[in-house]
């Protein structure tokens, strides 16, 4: 009796643990996933950074440049919302500031946010010198958020 109550026991043990390691499988699952879109996300702002770089250098499509730029300030939108708590271990070049310094990290946000509809408001304008002038702003915005909230790229797996 005694016997068969142990293992009764070391079953529900066992279950219980089996649980609870799916659980923690779960969220890392989340975690990655969060991480990989926010990546996606940062990526596609590169890419209309690059598309209106060019498009100001004289390459690519004048007529494209608001949609670029409005492409830029949704992103900026959505930006937002991909710094969620927890994300912050596993495949990321995020810095704990993120987490740490919210209110640092808001500010941030909100430069992005007010560069990107400088650089709509100057591509609807049609001004190019206007809009150089807005797309500096807005590549400044990214410097400096990545300078206090990413790790430098040379760091990045190395240890
Ligand atoms: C408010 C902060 C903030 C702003 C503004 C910002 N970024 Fe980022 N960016 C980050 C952080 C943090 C990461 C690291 C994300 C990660 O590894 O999880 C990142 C990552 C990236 C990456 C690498 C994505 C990858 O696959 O690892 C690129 C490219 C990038 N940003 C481009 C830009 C460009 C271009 C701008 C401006 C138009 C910009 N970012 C604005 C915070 C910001």
């Amino acid at each position: 009796m005694r016997r068969l109550l142990l293992s009764v026991i070391a079953i529900a043990f066992s279950i219980t643990m089996l649980s609870a390691n799916g659980t923690a499988m779960a969220q890392d699952a989340e975690t990655e996933g969060a991480i990989k879109y926010r990546k996606a996300v940062m990526t596609a702002v590169r890419g209309h950074m690059g598309a209106m770089a060019g498009i100001l250098k004289g390459s690519g499509n004048k007529a494209d440049l608001t949609t670029h730029a409005n492409a830029m300030v949704s992103m900026s939108k959505i930006s937002a919302t991909v710094f969620s708590e927890g994300s912050d271990f596993g495949e990321t070049t995020a810095l704990p500031a993120v987490w740490e310094k919210p209110d640092d990290f808001a500010m941030a946000i909100k430069a992005f946010q007010d560069a990107a509809a400088n650089v709509a408001t100057a591509a609807k304008g049609g001004d190019m010198a206007a809009f150089g002038q807005a797309f500096g702003g807005l590549g400044k915005s990214c410097k400096d958020c990545h300078e206090n909230f990413r790790e430098k790229k040379e760091k990045k797996w190395k240890k």
